[in-house]
């Protein structure tokens, strides 16, 4: 899903007073927290709506550990490896709370979510524990915990979808921004965790949608990323079942969002193969604004693996899909999660999802070992017998075809001019700027002592690559 399984930095520079809640004057608060994240761009994005919790309380966000009151820890549990980080992120700031008796820490998201009251058994680990449809109840869980209690809720719901409240852009680059469109999943996945962890699918109302993007776009963002597990399979229906106000779907909100400004760019993650329509692949044709790029995970490309996985598709059915969408829209960037090593692989379904990586031409993939996750229905079912050497060895296979298949896209954009909406300067010069064309990839080029800022659009001819990056000049 885009970058977002890896932590995010807390570097990156920013923009707009209005939308930073790192406070310079901190005393104007009672207390400071302290938020990191793991795992999914949700979590991500819920951390901006604990972020909001918390301030309208008085809590005052610090990028500082040290000069903290509370410190979360917003979670995810979908490999191991992902939990086993934010283990040893507890017991470093174990430490902290041994040095300083006030403070408190509180676990958020997923992990809380699945071992629920596990972590408060843990001597000093962990004071608050709060699951992803909890988050209202923080400030007076903070209160409870400050009177000495042990505080959890790890409650899910069917309705939640934190609708009403304006999240805090925390790290933002000024330009792009995340809008969580639903929540929850229904899908499950065999191996998957995230149906337990963040419950029922729900959706979020259409017309809170499209006002926050509005209000992001007053505020100088010029990209909106929608977010949702399955966002193909988006539904509102108005409460009130007023025939002024009829169902949206995805392709309808799509719509919408597209129609608020030509200037606002469009994205959304992550697209289910089976639920994603040609009513969206028109829409997205229609409107300049829509990013020509598709999230698509495919997972396996062996038909028996992905009956097994409950994916409901097969290979032929998934291949169908990427010809469809180069078909009524030809540049569009489509990419991939996939899983090696999943439980009775054999080597002919490994080689069945390189051919379908070959056949798709991927322009990135997000690529991982199948972790057993406790709870989940393939952990009850089947038994994880592909040994890790093996997993590691058809993982290394689908990461270098990644790679050469990477590369052989962004040669293909050589000669060619992409518009590019600014990001920031480019990783590694200040006298370059970094930016992302409708397909999603990233293109670095010179300033050229230009008027250009974060958040212009310009136009760049490509006329070199790496695996990873375009790279080319301003073309006026
Ligand atoms: N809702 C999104 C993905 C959520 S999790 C979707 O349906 O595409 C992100 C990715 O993590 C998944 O696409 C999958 O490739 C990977 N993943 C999920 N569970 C996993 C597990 N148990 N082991 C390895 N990878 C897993
Ligand atoms: Fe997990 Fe599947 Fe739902 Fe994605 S669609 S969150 S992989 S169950
Ligand atoms: Fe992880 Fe939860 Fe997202 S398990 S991937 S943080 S929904």
């Amino acid at each position: 899903m885009l970058d977002l399984m890896t932590d995010k930095t807390h570097n990156e520079e920013r923009q707009g007073e209005a939308y930073a809640p790192f406070a310079n004057d901190l005393n104007q608060y009672k207390k400071r927290f302290y938020i990191e994240s793991y795992g999914c761009q949700m979590n991500f994005s819920d951390s901006e709506i604990v972020a909001s919790i918390l301030n309208k309380e008085g809590y005052g966000a610090t990028r500082n550990l040290e000069e903290a009151d509370l410190i979360f820890i917003n979670t995810c549990s979908v490999r191991e490896k992902a939990e086993q980080t934010v283990r040893k992120r507890l017991t470093e700031f174990r430490k902290l709370k041994v040095a300083n008796k006030g403070m408190l820490v509180g676990v958020l998201g997923c992990m809380a979510e699945r071992l629920k009251t596990k972590f408060l058994e843990e001597e000093k680990l962990v004071d608050i524990v709060v699951g992803p449809d909890a988050y209202r109840a923080l400030p007076q869980l903070v209160s409870e915990a400050e009177s000495g209690q042990k505080a959890i809720n790890v409650l899910l719901s069917r309705e939640e979808t934190y609708a009403d409240i304006a999240p805090i852009r925390l790290d933002s680059n000024g330009v792009t921004a995340f809008v969580s469109i639903m929540r929850g999943c229904n899908n499950m996945c065999t191996f998957c965790v995230v149906p337990f962890t963040r419950g029922r699918e729900r959706s979020r109302d259409a017309v809170s949608i499209v006002a926050e993007c509005r209000d992001v776009f007053e505020r100088g963002f010029k990209e909106v990323t929608l977010l949702g597990q399955n966002v193909d399979s988006y539904y509102y229906t108005p409460e009130n079942g007023d025939a002024t106000a009829p169902p949206v779907n995805f392709a309808q909100l799509l719509e919408m969002v597209a129609n608020i400004s030509p200037e606002l760019r469009v994205r959304f993650s992550t697209s289910h193969p089976k639920d994603i329509t040609d009513e969206v692949l028109y829409t997205m044709a229609k409107y300049e604004n829509i990013c020509k790029y598709i999230h698509l995970p495919v997972q396996s490309g062996s038909t028996r693996i992905l009956q097994l996985m409950n994916r409901t598709y097969t290979k032929e059915w998934y291949m169908a899909k990427v010809d469809r969408i180069k078909e009524i829209m030809p540049d569009c960037g489509i990419s991939s999660d996939i899983i090696a090593g999943f439980c009775t692989e054999e080597e002919q379904d490994h080689i069945d999802t390189l051919n379908v990586m070959r056949y798709s031409k991927y322009d990135l993939s997000y690529t991982f070992a199948y972790s057993v996750r406790p709870g989940t229905l393939a952990e009850r079912r089947f038994e994880d017998d592909v040994p890790n050497d093996v997993k590691k060895r058809r993982l290394a296979e689908i990461v270098d075809l990644q790679n050469k298949l990477s590369l052989e896209s962004n040669q293909k954009d050589i000669g060619k001019t992409f518009k590019v909406l600014i990001e920031s300067d480019s990783k590694r010069s200040e006298t370059d700027w970094m930016g992302r064309s409708s397909q999603n990839k990233v293109v670095v080029f010179p300033k050229n002592n230009s008027n250009l800022k974060k958040g212009d659009y310009v136009n760049v001819l490509v006329h070199d690559c790496s695996k990873a990056t375009l790279i080319g000049s301003i073309c006026n």
